[in-house]
Parts: structure tokens; sequence; C-alpha cells
């Protein structure tokens, strides 16, 4: 017989308390309170993002050894190798360890390219002669011939559904609105309403992240955005990257657990959240688009990822669906179509096929480049006449995984960081303002940059002899008999929980250097297969969130990005939102999607023997060939 464990888990704004059957992982406890913690390695223990501080209750290792409390003192431990035992606990969470509802979200697509309003689905309000002695022809039929002298061609499909609720016809006084959606040059009936209800079409672009979904409920009569909403990707509750996703997923039952978290647990809440907003019902939503990532979409369309985590990295389809809404159980009209955005390949997903059709990749004379960086930056450079893409195994640094202060761009965020001088106290923003609790992607290519700048860091990415004599903030931890050098950003006393310095130390910094030289390298190779240099780049589009923050000045001086003039980066914004929107809006972008993803031409770095010496030579800073930054001075 299983104890019951009642428990508190202290947040840094809020406790909450939840009941658990004993004995219970701490990470699982934290589900059934609603608290989303940092589980970037899916309980493996290894990433560090689940540590907890035990206040009080009995507790026991993974091994199941009981872990034995400091009177008064905390006990920091990892929640996913902790089990809560029976009666009272109380936990605090730092905020590190949380992902945050104040996480930024990017939902502008401000650089869309304006398309025609000539949606694939539509509405038609049809007065059916009725049934007549001479004329028997059965209600289905009446509505085929009533859409052909519409104009519409090709063959009109209605499935089973319809044909079942055709008994509305006749009640309807053969007044009635048919909404049909055209795929492939045919006709498929969806709904079959009394009276004309014309004026009442709408449709759900999704971005579906691997850390955020966001839904835009469309008017589909005007082509406007009437509403979005937004919200983690629930499966973070299980593990948070891709790449553990697709571990986690490789047990059928646990796939499904995913498959649900994302459907039902994060886009069908945001889908009744709109709907029930604008006083509309699911089937009123008569189309979807979805745009993510290869792995993302197999899981939302419960196709297996396994391929995908493991060389040749095949994935199931390339090409998913159309699926119909009830197939997919996605709370919108069943016989809906769902479109997902094709990928080139298993890591140049949907999301870089919609920012590609957004910045016009493909539609220009000039040579222009994309990248969208996350665990593995998206790159696609080209023009009209030819695409080469690649995808840059970065790794999770820039999302603030892997690093002694990292965290993502949520409340209590460092996002940018300024140093005067080698021994100037730095100047730092954060991101509502508040105490600091740790740094994200773009503070740190800021302190990389600028530390280089002044000379705290040589280009090796170790602190100079000068900075360790002259810079107040540089320290030394001991770790394991061993002492490491950091720099200070913020001490404890002036951090948000008040127990723990900011420190960024070299082994971070070596870590970022990795992240920063896999993309730099693979932009090179993507620029080399073309047969072109950086100078003669048109436009550099940053697509996704993160872009967002980045100062093109400190990733360059990074060696992040390309030397060229700093007027020629462009943030796309969403560019995955922007894309689903606009398939949802005009059939043609939605026919051109295929086309598009299948036209780059995808290269693999690992058979690029070039890619590892760019790689070695971009590990420095700005670059191991500083003639590829000349703009780029090292402090004197
Ligand atoms: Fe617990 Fe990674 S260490 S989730």
């Amino acid at each position: 017989m299983r104890d019951k464990a009642k428990g508190i888990f202290e947040l840094p704004h809020d406790r909450v308390e939840c009941e658990v059957q004993a004995p219970c992982l701490l990470t699982e406890a934290a589900v059934r309170a609603g608290v989303i913690l940092n589980v970037a390695c899916g309980g493996k223990g290894t990433c560090g993002g689940c540590a907890v501080d035990l206040l009080g209750g009995r507790f026991a290792a993974d091994g199941g050894a009981e872990i034995a409390l400091p009177a008064g003192a905390a006990r920091r431990v990892l929640s996913c190798q902790t089990h809560v035992l029976a009666g009272e606990f109380h936990v605090r969470v730092p905020r590190h360890s949380l992902v945050e509802a104040g996480e930024e979200i990017v939902m502008d697509f401000a650089h869309a390219p304006s398309v025609s309003l000539r949606p694939p689905v539509r509405k038609e309000y049809l007065r059916l002669r009725p049934p007549e002695l001479r004329d028997q022809r059965g209600d289905i039929e009446r509505i085929i011939g009533a859409l052909r002298r519409r104009g519409y061609a090709g063959e009109i499909i209605a499935p089973h559904a319809a044909a079942r609720s055709a008994g509305l016809v006749a009640r309807a006084a053969y007044k009635l609105t048919v909404t049909v959606v055209g795929d492939h040059g045919a006709w498929h009936i969806i709904r079959l309403e009394e009276g004309d209800t014309t004026g009442c079409l709408y449709g759900a672009a999704v971005d579906v992240g691997t850390t955020t979904v966001v839904v835009t409920l469309v008017d589909l009569n005007t082509g406007k955005a009437v509403d979005a909403a937004s919200s983690y990707n629930q499966q973070i509750i299980r593990c948070d990257d891709v790449a553990s996703r697709i571990s986690y997923a490789s047990d059928p039952q646990r796939a499904q657990e995913l498959r649900e978290l994302v459907v039902d647990g994060t886009v069908n809440r945001l889908l009744r959240l709109l709907t029930h907003r604008h006083g509309l019902a699911g089937d009123d939503v008569a189309h979807m688009t979805v745009a993510g990532n290869t792995v993302m979409t197999h899981l939302f369309c419960g196709l297996s990822p396994t391929g995908l985590g493991a060389v040749p990295f095949a994935p199931i389809s390339n090409f998913p669906g159309p699926y119909r809404a009830g197939l997919l159980n996605v709370a919108i009209n069943a016989q809906a179509f769902v479109d997902i955005f094709p990928s080139a390949a298993a890591y140049v997903g949907g999301d870089a096929t919609a920012d590609m059709y957004v910045c016009g990749l493909a539609r220009r004379d000039e040579l222009n480049v994309l990248i969208d960086i996350g665990t593995n930056a998206e790159i696609v450079v080209g023009n009209r006449d030819r695409l080469i893409a690649c995808a840059a195994p970065a790794g999770p640094a820039f999302e603030g995984h892997g690093l002694s202060c990292g965290m993502r761009a949520a409340a209590g965020a460092i996002e940018s960081f300024r140093l005067g001088g080698l021994s100037d106290p730095p100047r730092y923003t954060v991101i509502g303002g508040d105490k600091p609790a740790g740094v994200c992607g773009s503070g740190l290519i800021d302190f990389v940059a600028q530390a280089f700048a002044v000379g705290v860091i040589s280009s090796a990415g170790r602190f100079t002899d000068r900075a360790r004599a002259r810079c107040p903030r540089i320290r030394k931890l001991r770790r394991n008999e061993a002492e490491i050098p950091a720099y200070e950003i913020a001490p404890a006393e002036q951090t948000d929980d008040g127990l723990a310095p900011i420190l960024i130390t070299e082994r971070d910094i070596a870590t970022l250097l990795q992240a920063k030289g896999v993309i730099y390298a693979a932009l090179q190779m993507a620029m080399k297969h073309f047969g072109k240099g950086f100078a003669d780049i048109h436009r550099f589009y940053l697509a996704g969130g993160f872009a967002k923050h980045i100062d093109p000045d400190n990733a360059v001086t990074m060696g992040l990005l390309p030397d060229i003039d700093r007027g020629k980066f462009t943030f796309l914004g969403n560019g995955s939102l922007g894309g689903a929107f606009l398939a949802l809006i005009d059939e043609d972008v939605r026919r051109e999607l295929p086309h598009l993803a299948a036209a780059p031409a995808v290269i693999e770095l690992n058979l690029d023997p070039e890619f590892m010496d760019a790689y070695t030579l971009a590990m420095f800073l700005p670059n191991g060939d500083p003639s590829l930054f000349p703009t780029v001075k090292p402090a004197k």
C-alpha cells in the first residue's frame, strides 16, 4: 500500500501545493503541482536543469537510500533523481530551474510578403431546388450540381460524414451553407449548415516550437489574424530539447504521451481559448496549417521520430499530410484539413520552409542567407536559381543549457551586457527588470564579445594574464580539488535568490565558442557550396525568437555572424508562424510549399573534409583566420 505525500513547492514569487502517492519522483510531483521544471536532459540527471533545494520532509535518492537533510539548512538535489517519501515535504525551486511563463514569445511576422486572399477553404450559400417526382436526385447530388453551377470544376467529394449530415438539407428548407476545401484539383465537402453562415469562416495557423507553441486565429473572409495565443509546448514537462524527446519517444507509449501533450495539452487548449474568446465553436475552424521542426511535426502527427535520432537521420516523411483534423484529434472541424509544413531534411524542417517562404529566398535574384538558431541552426543560402541548406548541430548553449549560469530568455535573464574596460564593473539589463537569475543567449554573446573586446579573454577564450592581475571580477572557484577561474557577473547578494553568484567560467566560454564555431563553419560551407563569399550577400535574415535579441555587432565580434555590413542583417520575426498564416489565406502559397521544401540541395557537414578545419579555426575569437573579420580588432 503506497502512502500519500503532501507538499509545498516554493517558487520565486509564489508557492503551490500538491498531493501525490509516495514514493514519487520529484519531477513528477512538480508536474502535479503545475510547476514546469527545466528538464533539458529528459530526466537522465546530466543537465543539472532540475536542481531544487530540499527544505523539509523525507526524500530518497534514486538508489533508494534516504537523503539526510542538514538541520536548518537546505540540501540541493536533482529532482529527476530524487523521490519524495510519505508525509509532508517542502521544496524550494530556484528561478533558473524553472521554465517560467515569463519567457518572451515572438509572435510578429512583419516581413511576410503580401499575398492574395484566396483561401483553399470556402463557404457557399446554396438555395437548392427541392426534390420532386421528376427530379429524384439525392441531396448530395443536388449540392454537387449547385456547386458545379458556381464554377467548381474537378471532382467534388462528399465524405461519409457530409452524407450523414445531409438530413439537415430538408430541415433547412433547402437553404444551406456548404464548406468546401480544395486539394490537388478536387473539392471536398467538409460541412453542411442550415441557412447562410458564410460570414463565419475561420482557420488556425500554428507554430509548433520545441519550447513554445503559438496559435493564430484567422478570419478567412478577411484574411486578417483576429487573435493569437501562446503557451509552452507541454512536452517540456517530460523533456526539454529535441534530442531527449526523440529518445523519450522511442517507447511507443511515451511517444503517444508526447503526442497528447502537444495536441491536447497545448494546441487544443489554445484553440479552445481562442474560439471561446470569439464566441465560436470548434467546428467553425475549417482549416489548420502547422509549421515546426521535423521532430515536432512527427510527434504532432503521431509519426515515430526515432529515425531522426541517429545516422542517417531518416524521417518517416518530409511531406506528411494533409490529415483530417479528426484523425489527429485536433479540436477543430473533424473533417477539416490539417496541412503540415514539409521539410527539406531531418534537421532543415518545416519551420525553415516557412522562413524561406516569408523571406522570399527562392524568389529573388540576389544571394540571400537565412539562419534560424536553435539547438540545431538551420541555414539556407541562395536565390531563385539555386538553394543550399544545412543544419549545424550547435547544441543548446545559446538556449542557456550546459552552462553554469545559462537560462532561457525569461524573466530574470540578463539579456544584454556591456563592459567599458578591463577593470570596469559590468553593466547589464535583465528581462523583467528584477534581480538577475542567470544569463540568456543574447547576454552570453554580449559577454564573450565585450570581454574579448576589452581584453578580459584572449582569442582562445582564456582569461588573459592582464585580466587575472587587474580585473577584480575574476575569481577562482574550487571544484573537485581543482581551481577554476570564473568571471563574476553578479555577486550572490545581488542575484534573484541571494544564494549564489552569477559566474561565467572558462569552460562555459569554451562551450559557447564550440557552439558559435559550428554555426560559423556551417555558414562557410554553405557559402562555399554555393560558390560565393560573404561579401556577395545581399541580405542576411535572422529568424526565430532568439535572433530578435541578438546585438549584431557583438555577434560579429564573437565570430558567430560574418563580418559584413551590419545593415544587411534583417530580423525576420516568427517566420514559422508567418508561413503558416500565409498558407492559410492563399492556396498558391500552400501549393508552392512542397516545391520550396524540395528545392534546397542539403549538404551533410560531416562529409565535407573542409568542415573540421573551418570549425577548428572558428572556435577562436573572432576566428583563427583574422582576415575573415577585418573590422574586429583585438584589445591592445
Ligand atoms: Fe534532471 Fe536533467 S538533470 S532533468
